[in-house]
């Protein structure tokens, strides 16, 4: 008899209004102070999430691959050192390359549960049927939240591995990923695990290339931000009007991706009650990527209180993954 399809769960734990009050607090924080900042979460609305979809098979950005490279080399490996019986993805976005593990997991028949969180509701809801389609026997419960206020609201059962892919660590600063990591920390119990992947120092032109598309679709991803505020809140932004800058910030070694004005804006947000006066040549900042060296990374990881156990990279050492041990 084949096994039964589990129908996924989606749980949301948060009041209905709650999106679009973080929004406008975002807001009100982001474009009320100098410089001027839009939290990158709201760069995923649906069309975000597909151009984000395009990044990830352009040449330039060689990240996803590297990644999914290594994903496929180790997986086996991984699920055998954790004996986990949970994975936890956060910003899971597609889940795409977790599917190496998902095989690799599911095959051993060590897997019970997936439980991937999303800010993005509308993808994490499609990603959640797809998976509980292709894995027929495995409890597939999503969660919606943000990864910087929601992580108390994951399961914290079994032995649960979780991962964090895609160097999405990397949009975060220090500061914030110390009260990440610490907090991750206190959520999972004695025995978790966490896999990490993320991006590596390296040459400035390959990085510029990587965030700076000559088909333009990284720039069409970032001002979609724009797009997204005068949706969701009746904002009056000439989105044609701002240049993508993608520079090299050496100090902080990250890359970070800005929205130049050109010309002078006088820009509402209706719905936050809130007007802005943008001036020619002022920027917008929207994300960050940090770039590691694998010490760094790992004294970080072991200052919240993780071991780190194994470091693999792909061969050129473009990306890194890391699984460490919650003792
Ligand atoms: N893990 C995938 C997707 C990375 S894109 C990969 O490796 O390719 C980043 C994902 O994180 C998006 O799906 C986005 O919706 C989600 N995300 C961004 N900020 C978030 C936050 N603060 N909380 C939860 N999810 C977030
Ligand atoms: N987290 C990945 C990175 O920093 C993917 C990503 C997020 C990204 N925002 C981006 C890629 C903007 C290109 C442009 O690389």
């Amino acid at each position: 008899m084949s096994p039964v399809t589990t129908a996924p769960t989606v749980d949301v734990h948060l009041e209905t209004d709650w999106a679009r009050r973080s929004l406008i607090a975002d807001v009100r924080r982001g474009l009320g102070n100098r410089p001027l900042r839009i939290p990158p979460q709201w760069l995923y609305d649906e069309r975000g999430s597909e151009l984000f979809d395009l990044i990830t098979r352009l040449p330039e950005y060689y990240a996803t691959e590297a990644e999914r490279s290594i994903l496929q080399q180790q997986a086996a490996t991984i699920a055998e050192l954790t004996d986990a019986d949970t994975i936890i993805e956060l910003g899971s976005g597609t889940s795409d390359k977790t599917h190496t593990l998902l095989r690799a997991f599911t095959s051993t028949g060590q897997l019970r549960r997936f439980i991937p969180f999303d800010v993005s509701e509308a993808t994490l809801r499609e990603a959640a049927t797809t998976l509980a389609r292709d894995y027929p026997g495995l409890l597939v419960h999503g969660v919606v939240g943000d990864f910087h206020q929601h992580l108390t609201h994951l399961p914290s059962d079994g032995v649960p591995m979780v991962a964090f892919l895609g160097s999405t660590i990397g949009n975060l600063d220090h500061e914030e990923r110390q009260a990440f990591l610490s907090v991750l920390f206190d959520q999972l119990g004695s025995g978790a695990w966490l896999l990490l992947g993320v991006d590596l120092v390296k040459p400035v032109d390959r990085l510029v290339d990587a965030y700076h598309d000559p088909q333009g679709i990284t720039a069409e991803f970032i001002r979609n931000v724009l797009h997204v505020l005068n949706r969701e809140l009746h904002a009056d932004f000439d989105v044609e009007s701002f240049d993508h800058v993608a520079m090299w910030d050496p100090l902080h070694e990250r890359m970070d991706l800005r929205l130049r004005a050109n010309g002078d804006h006088l820009v509402h947000v209706r719905d936050a009650e809130l007007e802005v006066e943008v001036l020619d040549g002022e920027e917008i900042h929207v994300e960050i990527s940090t770039k590691f060296r694998i010490s760094t990374i790992s004294t970080e990881i072991d200052h919240a209180g993780f071991q780190v156990r194994q470091v693999w990279t792909d061969p050129p050492g473009d990306v890194a993954l890391l699984l460490a041990a919650r003792p």
